[in-house]
């Protein structure tokens, strides 16, 4: 089931983007940055749940003419969880935000995120080089994937 995030889910989504094997992958944040995020009216911020168990996030930004996807994360990776969750994402942004395009920041050394993005239509449309400093070093390429 799709929802959007409440404060109560701050704790769950912390322990994903703190995971040590996401620090080369995803951002650190502040309690209130994602407090705000869930808050704000330019952010959304989904959270997946299957048979009541809590398994995931997706943190999005909202422009006038796009969205991006901020950070995207789930607590069991390689199961199916992520397909399920980002499918039921998408379909609802192409009912209430049909005419945007989506597009995303990935670590161009995440292959499984990129082979994932693909799998969902999303196109590889421009490297920005080293600009990316992670927890876990070194400092990463972004590609910048739209669909
Ligand atoms: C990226 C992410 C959200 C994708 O979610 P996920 O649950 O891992 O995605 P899925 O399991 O649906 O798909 C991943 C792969 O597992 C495979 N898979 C799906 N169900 C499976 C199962 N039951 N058993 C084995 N493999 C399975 C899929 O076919 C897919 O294969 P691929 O690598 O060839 O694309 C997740 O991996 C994640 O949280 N990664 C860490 C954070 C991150 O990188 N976020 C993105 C930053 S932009």
């Amino acid at each position: 089931m799709l929802r959007h995030a409440d404060h109560n889910d701050v704790p769950r989504i912390q322990a994903i983007l703190n995971k040590p094997e996401n620090w080369d992958k995803l951002e650190a944040y502040s309690d209130e940055a994602v407090l705000a995020a869930i808050d704000g009216a330019e952010m959304t911020v989904f959270v997946w749940e299957e048979d009541q168990q809590w398994l995931g996030f997706c943190w999005l930004c909202r422009a006038a003419c796009s969205i991006k996807i901020e950070e995207f994360g789930v607590s069991t990776p390689g199961e199916g969880v992520g397909s399920r969750f980002f499918a039921a994402v998408l379909e609802n942004l192409d009912l209430y935000d049909e005419a945007k395009s989506v597009w995303l920041a990935v670590a161009a050394d995440n292959k499984a995120a990129i082979r994932f993005y693909k799998r969902f239509g999303f196109v590889p449309s421009e490297l920005r080089e080293a600009i990316w400093k992670r927890r876990k070093g070194p400092i990463a390429d972004a590609l910048i994937m739209r669909r």
